[in-house]
């Protein structure tokens, strides 16, 4: 029986990569595209949900990450180093630490959920918390990147954008054409870029005769592109995509511009409210930088900006055990109230409400 052997193998001709370079990979890529009902009632169109969070490291960094360290070993390099708001730090970790290179990470101090801060710690990473926000962890990445011999695997580096536009290319080969629009979270604009290029190539490849389009979502307290300037303090729930100014503004820009799409902004309550509709109504446990995503087609959906029975891919980019403590609370903070029962049928089937 095969088994994915990982988005560089799977895709190596479409890649900026020879034939014979062997790939560092944990099996990333191939996460399932799964149709989702209910928002495609509420929204009056075919939903279908690209689960990211299914990625060995469980977001989808791994799809770059393969691709920026294979290329970094054939380079010579010893030493990777990379800012990030956690999901980088995790997913250059595991990857580092299989290809035997060593690894630095720097994210903004107090502001990394926990799951990726213990990947990133369990992985061996040598973890530098900065005292700014990513994009100071980013600026900071690069100045040392080009005084010391560390290489650096932020999506800056062509590598990453190469490895993730493989997510475009499996929807395509999924749906069997490219969907009418992509929606997706916006946040130092790499993925973007990355899916904009997958498309793009396999229309040109004749792989597909259309093209999406781009419908980008950022966090309102976070939202340069929105608002045409870099933000200095970003502050969103969504963490993985606080960021104040984005490293492919540009790219980001040319996609909306080309596609036909939009860039737009969620609100924090408008992520929560589309983080607890894709767990409690189509069983899918995302992180709340994901919801971005949802927040932001169900925002169109109430606009009517939803063509009837549009084919619409989204991507939800983290899993939900990567940032699990907002499911934990209500909207207002306080703890979920769970029950307690006694080792007793009679008050468990009370409690259950079947007695
Ligand atoms: N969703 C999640 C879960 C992310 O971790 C990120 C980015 C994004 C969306 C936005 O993607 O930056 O390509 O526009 N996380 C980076 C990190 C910044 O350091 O993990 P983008």
């Amino acid at each position: 029986r095969h088994q994915w052997q990982g988005v560089v193998e799977e895709y190596r001709s479409l890649l900026d990569i020879s034939a014979d370079t062997p790939a560092v990979t944990l099996g990333e890529g191939g996460t399932p595209l799964i149709k989702a009902e209910k928002l495609s009632a509420r929204t009056g169109a075919q939903v279908w949900v690209k689960y990211e969070g299914l990625n060995p490291t469980a977001s989808f960094k791994d799809r770059g990450m393969t691709m920026a360290i294979t290329k970094a070993v054939v380079q010579g390099a010893k030493a990777v180093i990379c800012a990030s708001t956690g999901n980088t730090s995790a997913s250059a970790a595991a990857y580092a630490t299989k290809a035997g290179l060593t690894c630095a990470v720097l994210v903004p101090s107090g502001k990394i959920a926990p799951g990726k801060m213990s990947q990133a710690i369990a992985h061996g990473a040598t973890l530098l918390e900065v005292d700014g926000n990513f994009d100071d962890c980013l600026t900071l990445c690069r100045k040392l990147s080009e005084s010391y011999p560390v290489h650096l695997v932020n999506s800056v580096n062509p590598d990453r954008i190469e490895g993730q536009k493989t997510a475009a290319f499996e929807i395509v080969d999924v749906l069997g054409g490219a969907p009418d629009i992509h929606v997706l979270p916006v946040g130092n604009a790499g993925n973007i870029t990355a899916y904009w290029k997958g498309y793009n190539e396999y229309r040109e490849h004749g792989l597909s005769k259309q093209l999406p389009q781009m419908w980008g979502f950022q966090a309102a307290g976070a939202a340069p592109l929105v608002l045409g300037h870099p933000v200095d303090e970003p502050d969103t729930v969504a963490t993985a995509i606080r960021i104040g100014n984005p490293a492919s503004w540009t790219q980001a820009e040319t996609a909306r511009d080309d596609s036909g799409g939009i860039i737009d902004s969620v609100t924090d309550d408008e992520i929560l409210a589309a983080h607890k509709i894709l767990s409690s109504e189509e069983g899918i446990f995302v992180e709340p930088g994901s919801a971005a995503s949802v927040a932001g087609l169900l925002k169109m959906a109430d606009a009517g900006r939803i063509p009837m029975d549009a084919t619409i891919a989204v991507t939800v980019t983290g899993h939900g055990l990567k940032d699990p403590s907002w499911a934990l609370h209500t909207a207002d903070g306080s703890d979920i109230e769970t029950k307690r029962v006694s080792v007793d049928a009679v008050s468990a089937a009370r409690a259950l409400g079947l007695e």
